[in-house]
Order: structure tokens, then sequence, then C-alpha cells
């Protein structure tokens, strides 16, 4: 929507933008404005409903003042949460989007003062909002759409140094989302493994991480069983990618990291179990996992900062079809003595996350592990593209995640885990199946495989963002397409660990 966002300091804004509440008269604290009364006159208009994201403009047409004034509203007072500042500014960013204004002044903290917000917490929503409608999914369109590009440069002011701070971090946040957001529209003939893992090395490079790739011949000898069967139908080769972060301030080896697995399937035919009825349509975002994992380490890398290393684990496969595909019925001897049974080579994600975690549990000492997959259609049945799947056993790892999903608003809602699940992925001829064929609790079923290949004493986390990695309509923050779900979540989860 804007060709770039940047935080500026001008005497003559273009737009004017300040908040209001529904049941809360704008004049307290306008009165020092000199557009005072075209404002209070604007609020009075019955368009002017003060719901959330509603927008009335004045225009000034005095020489030298604002082109045009958007009063936003904020809601009713007692409903309000300083998320709401999200979808508010959301709706001033799409309206700009529209007029092509290019100095904005957000002057909303009169408003959100009355209700003690914290004017921070509200510039880094205010921010995401922006970076986040900045961000479209036009990179690979044709020259002639690329010439004819309206887009501008935006440039933003605010009224308070610490919302100025928040804008900033917003915006940062939302550009390592972004981040995501590009790798998961980029097209499987294009992002491929070895692309995945191309990309994890210029991050490395341009933030001083290290980075380590298994390819085919080391996946192979390390008995990586997950890795090279899926990938073995594809001339695009299988790898697992390593990125690590070390703070600054630690001795390292004193403080466990925490490891962050992504799945990140290139693309998902299916395999022999094929997808059938244009199931396949989409699958290019099967990776979205490893790229939510690789954009948090950008956000890691370049604003948080933690004192907590941080490794990130990228298992990249291609899952597709030939005659050297793994086959339903075959057996495989996972690297910690587990057997697998595939009953489903759709079921391909959780074998090679099962590599990722038995990876981690044996070679990281990993403070806690969280994964995040696109693991099951069952869980966007389930829940929708409101709450991504959440599985954790851990009461102080899970408390943290949920004060992440908190302020990002990633939500998730914890599905259960239980030995009697653990008992329906047990196979007649090897340990363990890939998917029971009965269909039932699929998403569960995914979880209660994984947890085979993570050593007991470790906190972990599991979550299935099948249903929330990508957005299905023009929405809020989104525009139709990737959301780069778990990139701030994880931001967060670090910036506060
Ligand atoms: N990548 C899919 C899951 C998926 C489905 C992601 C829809 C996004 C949207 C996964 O590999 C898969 O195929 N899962 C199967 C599992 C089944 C075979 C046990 C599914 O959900 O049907
Ligand atoms: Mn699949
Ligand atoms: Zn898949």
């Amino acid at each position: 929507m804007f060709s770039s966002i940047k935080i500026a300091e001008f005497d003559s804004p273009q737009v004017v933008v300040i908040a209001k509440f529904a049941d809360s008269p704008v004049e307290p604290f306008i009165k020092k404005f000199e557009d005072a009364e075209l404002i209070s006159a604007a609020s009075a208009r019955t368009e002017s409903s003060g719901e959330l994201g509603n927008i009335v403009e004045a225009h000034p047409g005095r020489e030298g003042g604002p082109v045009r004034i958007m009063v936003v509203g904020l809601g009713k007072k007692d409903k309000f949460k300083p998320a709401d500042v999200r979808t508010a500014m959301a709706a001033v960013a799409r309206r700009l989007g529209v007029t092509k204004d290019t100095r904005v002044l957000l002057n909303i903290t009169g408003a959100l003062d009355e209700v003690k917000a914290n004017a921070e917490f509200a510039g880094r929503c205010a921010g995401e909002a922006f970076g986040l409608l900045g961000w479209d999914n036009k990179q690979f369109k044709g020259k002639k759409a690329k010439d004819e590009d309206k887009r501008v440069g935006l440039e933003l002011a605010a009224d308070k140094k610490s919302f100025r701070t928040g804008l900033d971090y917003g915006l940062k946040l939302a550009a390592s989302t972004n981040f995501a957001r590009t790798l998961s529209e980029t097209p499987p003939n294009i992002a491929t493994p070895q692309f995945m893992a191309d990309q994890a090395k210029k991050l490395a490079k341009e933030f001083g991480l290290s980075c380590t790739v298994m390819d085919e011949n080391v996946l192979d000898k390390e008995g990586m069983v997950g890795h090279v069967n899926v990938g073995k139908a594809s001339e695009n080769k299988p790898c697992m990618i390593r990125l690590a972060y070390t703070p600054a301030s630690i001795k390292k080896g004193k403080t466990k990291p925490a490891v962050l697995i992504g799945k990140t399937v290139t693309y998902d035919t299916g395999g022999l179990s094929l997808k059938v009825n244009n199931g396949m349509v989409g699958m290019k975002r099967d990776k979205d996992g490893g790229c939510a994992v690789l954009a948090a380490m950008h956000a890691i890398a370049s604003v948080i900062k933690p004192n907590r290393p941080v490794v990130a684990i990228l298992c990249s496969a291609e899952n597709s079809i030939s005659d050297e595909a793994y086959r339903p019925d075959d057996i495989l001897a996972f690297r910690n003595g587990v057997t697998v049974e595939i009953t489903n080579t759709d079921a391909e994600g959780r074998l090679v996350l099962a590599d990722g975690l038995i990876w981690a549990c044996e070679k990281e000492d990993p403070a806690y592990i969280v994964d995040l997959a696109t693991l099951t259609g069952g869980v966007v049945v389930a829940l929708g593209s409101v709450f991504c799947g959440m599985f954790c056993e851990d009461d102080a790892l899970r408390a943290k995640i949920q004060a992440a999903a908190d302020s990002s608003v990633e939500r998730v809602w914890r599905l259960p885990m239980h030995d009697d699940y653990r008992d329906i992925v047990k196979s007649p001829v090897a340990d363990i199946l890939n998917s029971n064929p009965n269909r039932k609790a699929h998403p569960v079923q995914g979880a209660a495989f994984l947890s085979y290949f993570v050593k007991p004493e470790v906190p972990w986390c599991h979550l299935d963002i099948a249903g929330v990695h990508e957005s299905d309509a023009d929405k809020g923050m989104f525009v139709k397409g990737p959301t780069g779900w778990g990139t701030r979540l994880l931001a967060d989860l670090l910036a506060e660990d």
C-alpha cells in the first residue's frame, strides 16, 4: 500500500489524525488546535459514530493548514482495549492508501490519555498497523504493473515521544513480519529448500548470526530420516537449517537457548497420498512455520536482542511425487530409536519436525522448544482463523506464550494432550504410525505424534498455525494472503524472556 514508511518530524502535516471515543467528547483535548471548531463540527456529524475504526474527515482549507483531519473512532470507553489501536490505525492506513497523502501527524494520545492507555504500547500498535498494511503481494507482478505502481512513501509524525518510540518498535516488528509474508508469497518454483537456506544465510550475514545447513548427504549420514524420506521424490533436495543468535552480554553455554522450530515444506502435493479436489492449491504456504521462525530471528537479531541465546531450526523439504517417493507402508527408523509406519504420505510435516525435535533435544540443551507448523487441516475446521491451536503441558512456558499472544494478539487456544491420544498413533507393526486412518482429532494426533520425539524433561509448545497463517480477506491489518503469523508472538516471547 505504501512504497516506504518512515518516522519524521515536520511543521506542516497534510493529514492530522485524532482519535475519539464513541461516548466521550473530543473538545477537552482539541482546545488548543487551530482547527478545533471544524473538528468539533465533524465529530458532531451523524456519521461520526466513534465506533472502532469509524472515520470522519474535516477539511480546513486554510493556508498552510492540513488538507484533511481524520477523526477515528476508538469505540466505547469501557470496551476499549489498548490493542484496539491496531484496528483504528488499520482503518486510517487503508484510508491513506486511497487518499495518497504523505505527511501524516498522529495525534491520538489525547483520547488515549482519558483511559490512561500506555502511549508507548499504543504507538507500537499503530506502527504494526501501518507497517503491516504497507505490505502487498505485488512483488511478482510484471513490468507494466510495476511501472504503473502509484504507491507513495509515508512519513509519520506523532505528538508524544513515548508514542513515537512505540511507533518505531511497531514498524520494525511489522518489517520482520513482512519478511515472513514475502517468503510465504514466493512460489514453489523459486522458494525451494535451498532458497530458504540461502535466505537464512543472508540473514545470518547481515546480523552476525551463525548459520549451518545440513544438506542431503549430511541428513542421510546423521539419520535424519524424516527429511530424507519426505524430500526424496523432489529434485529440490531437502535440508535442515540451523540459525543461532548469541547475545553479546552472556557467556556462551551459561544460559540455555530457546529453540524455535519451523515446518518449512516448500510445497506439499501430499506425495503418493496425493491431495485431491484442488486441495493442493496454496500449499506453497506449507513453509510458513519456517518463514515465521526466520522472520522472528530477524526481529530478535535486529530489535529484540534478548539476553537468552536463540536457536532456529527450519525443517525444509518438498513433498513431491515420483518413482523415488516414500510410500504408505514404509517404516522409518528415526534417530532417537522410534520407528514410524507411514500410513499417509500427506502427514509429512510431523516427519520433518520429528528430526528437528530430536536434534534440538539431543544437541541444543534447550531451555524450551516452540515449534510452528501448518500441520493439519483439522485445526482450521476446529478453530478457523481466529486462534492458533496450542499444545503445551508446561505451565511456565504456556504462561509465557499466553502473555506473548496477548500483547501481539496472535491468539492461541489450548488443545489437549493426553496419553489416550498417544495411544491413537500406536502402530501394530512399528512403534507409531504417522496418521491414524480413523481421522479422529487430527490436530491432537499431530501433537501426540510429535511428543514421541521430545525429551519429557524439555518444556515444549507445539503451535498448529494452519488456520492463521493466511487471511482469506482484506481485513484489519492484513490484505488477503499471508499474515506472517508467529513472527510477532515469538518476538514478544523473547522480548519478555
Ligand atoms: N500441510 C497440510 C496441512 C494443511 C492443510 C495446511 C490445509 C494448511 C491448510 C498437512 O501436511 C496435511 O496434509 N495434513 C493432513 C494430515 C492428514 C493426512 C493426517 C490433513 O490435515 O488432512
Ligand atoms: Mn501434507
Ligand atoms: Zn504439509
